[in-house]
């Protein structure tokens, strides 16, 4: 498969970067072509102007400042996301992706008032996340960044195919031992994707 990999930490020498080059090279190890998207290396300008906002529903013009983004994520087979979790929620260059690459005409359309997907060429979904809190801290605060994989991109890209899911949560009080475990479920979970 043609596999999209996104990854959003900033610091090359991180625990992130780590896990990033980790799933890279088990995704290739596996036979897949990887592309690999590192936005902050990119420089991603995850701003949605004003003038974006204007015409946002209006495709194919809407693509103009983002078609490079656009192709390659019309391109991928397969989807993978490699991010911290900040304030409960995606860093904001990741969201800004998002906000600006998965436009309509893009990821869906409107068709006579209902979204339809255009994203079914996506056949498989995966995320490894960071965490500083603990698993409970997480599901009382509501774990969205669990739910935003899990129920609104797999809603997205196809509701009926599983999810690849891996955290490391309680980053805060990690260990050798803890990030090196985390690691080898990256490693079989991407040689297996
Ligand atoms: C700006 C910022 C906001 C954060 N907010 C949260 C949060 O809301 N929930 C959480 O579990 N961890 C949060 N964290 C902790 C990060 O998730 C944690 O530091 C990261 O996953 C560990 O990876 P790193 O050391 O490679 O950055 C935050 C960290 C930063 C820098």
């Amino acid at each position: 498969m043609r596999v999209l990999v996104l990854h959003s930490h900033p610091v090359e020498s991180s625990y992130g970067a780590a896990l990033y080059q980790q799933t890279l090279e088990s995704l290739t190890k596996a036979g897949h072509e990887v592309d690999d998207c590192n936005l902050y290396a990119e420089n991603f300008d995850p701003v949605l102007s004003r003038r974006d906002r204007l015409i946002y529903h209006d495709y194919p013009e809407n693509m103009e400042l983002v078609e490079g983004y656009v192709e390659r994520l019309k391109r991928a087979e397969g989807l993978v996301i490699v991010t911290p979790v900040w304030n409960f929620g995606f860093p904001a260059i990741l969201k800004g992706y998002f906000d600006r690459v998965w436009l309509p005409g893009v990821s869906f359309e409107l068709v006579d008032g209902k979204v339809e997907s255009r994203l079914r060429h996506i056949r498989k979904l995966g995320a490894v996340l960071t965490y500083g809190a603990t698993p409970l801290r997480a599901f009382v605060a509501g774990n969205p960044p669990k739910k935003i994989v899990k129920r609104v991109l797999r809603a997205q890209i196809n509701p009926v195919r599983p999810v690849t899911f891996l955290a490391h949560y309680d980053m805060n009080n990690c260990t050798e031992e803890t990030r090196a475990a985390f690691l080898g479920r990256v490693k079989s979970a991407m040689e297996r994707f």
